[in-house]
C-alpha cells in the first residue's frame, strides 16, 4: 500500500467568455475514473473526511469556493488549500485526510478510480497509524 499525496495544477483554456477545464484519463488524471462525487451545502465549521483508503486513488477539486484538506501520510502532515478550480489534490492510498474550512457555497468534486466500497475505508485513526508504521517496515 502506497501513501502519496501531492497538489496538481489543471490546465485551463479560456477566452473572453470565461474559462474551462477539461478532465480526461491519460492526461492530467493518472487513472481511469470509475466514480465522480461532490460535496456541497456543507455546514459551516464541519470537518469531513477523517479517513484513509486502502487502495482507492482520488483527485479532489474545489470547483466553486474553497476548502482546506489536511493530509497525513507516513512522512508528513500538510494542508492543501483548494482555492481554485484549476488546483487539484491527488491522494493515493494510505493518506489520512480531513476537509474543513469550507467557504459558503463551496462545491468539492472528487474523482475516484474505484466505485464506492466501504471496505476500502480506514476510519479508525489508530488503525491507520498502525498500518503506515507496518508499511514503513516492509
Ligand atoms: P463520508 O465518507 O462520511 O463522506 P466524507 O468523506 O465527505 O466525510 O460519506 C457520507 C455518506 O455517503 C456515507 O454514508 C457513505 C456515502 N457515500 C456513498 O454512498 N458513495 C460515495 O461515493 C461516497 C464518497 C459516500
Amino acid at each position: 500500500m502506497k501513501s502519496i499525496a501531492y497538489e496538481m495544477e489543471l490546465s485551463s483554456t479560456g477566452d473572453n467568455r470565461g474559462s474551462l477545464v477539461a478532465i480526461e484519463p491519460d492526461r492530467a488524471i493518472p487513472f481511469d475514473i470509475a466514480r465522480v462525487y461532490y460535496v456541497f451545502d456543507t455546514v459551516t465549521g464541519v470537518c469531513r473526511g477523517q479517513h484513509a483508503h486502502k487502495t482507492c486513488k482520488q483527485i479532489l477539486i474545489c470547483v466553486s469556493g474553497c476548502c482546506d484538506v489536511i493530509c497525513e501520510d507516513s512522512k508528513q502532515t500538510f494542508t492543501c488549500k483548494l482555492n481554485s478550480p484549476t488546483k487539484a489534490l491527488y491522494l493515493e492510498g494510505l493518506v489520512w485526510h480531513s476537509m474543513k474550512n469550507f467557504s459558503p457555497g463551496a462545491v468539492l468534486v472528487v474523482l475516484a478510480d474505484h466505485v464506492y466500497d466501504e471496505r476500502d475505508y480506514i476510519r479508525n485513526y489508530d488503525e491507520f497509524r498502525h498500518l503506515i508504521n507496518s508499511a514503513e517496515c516492509i
